[in-house]
């Protein structure tokens, strides 16, 4: 069995039906048996922080003149309990944090798509993240005609406030990882996850053997 020298962040990132859950999963299955049960934890935003948070932000009203600021509160809000009550303790008990979104999607969803400054959300992320470092940042890039065509194949009740906004918004959304991801590219791995899942697979594997020799 291998043991892990420090804590890790992967953070997986991408617009809706990218399969960042499934990517996600198979991961954690090749941590629990190469390194141990539990040796990486998952987790996700929005909910990371406070389980109810998630229903708050999909049940505020769309016609509020100031939604993207309201939805910026709450999201960051979730973040700095996440970060202080989950993230940094897992980091220090020398775990593999999977981050199922970040503020990664704050910057692509409230400000590329929702058009909010983005400097002023860089700052409400450094406050909400503070001490928190990610070493990967994996995006699972799919044309969102993809996407969205998947979600409402698999469960087209279930769609979320989100979801249901038109394609031009979701292709800002992608606009806005690709233009993260091109900023800093030591950080993040750009994988085309319009293939099937296990081509996908062995894409993030040698990712995360190959940035981070895990
Ligand atoms: P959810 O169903 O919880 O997650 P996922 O799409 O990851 O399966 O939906 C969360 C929605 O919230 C999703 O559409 C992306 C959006 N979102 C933001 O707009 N800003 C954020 O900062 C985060 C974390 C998510």
């Amino acid at each position: 069995m291998k043991t892990l020298s420090r804590g890790y962040v992967v953070v997986f990132e991408g617009g809706e039906g990218a399969g960042k859950g499934t990517q996600i999963e198979r991961l954690v299955g090749y941590f629990d048996r190469c390194y141990g049960a539990g040796s990486a934890m998952v987790t996700h935003e929005p909910g990371g922080g406070f389980p109810d948070i998630r229903e708050r932000i999909f049940q505020l009203d769309k016609s509020l003149p100031d939604l993207a600021e309201r939805e910026l509160e709450l999201f960051e809000e979730d973040r700095r309990a996440h970060c202080q009550n989950l993230i940094i303790p897992a980091i220090k008990s020398r775990k593999v944090v999977l981050l199922d979104r970040f503020y990664q999607s704050t910057i692509s969803y409230q400000g590329y798509a929702r058009g909010m400054n983005l400097q002023h959300i860089r700052e409400a992320n450094r406050q909400a993240t503070e001490g928190v470092v990610e070493d990967l940042i994996v995006l699972l890039d799919v044309d969102p005609r993809i996407g969205l065509n998947r979600k409402y194949t698999n469960q087209p009740e279930k769609l979320n406030r989100f979801e249901r906004e038109g394609y031009g918004f979701h292709e800002k959304v992608r606009l806005g990882y690709h233009a993260q991801a091109s900023q800093d590219p030591s950080r993040w791995v750009v994988i085309d996850a319009s293939r099937s899942v296990d081509e996908v697979w062995s894409a993030v594997f040698s990712a995360i053997q190959e940035r981070l020799g895990l």
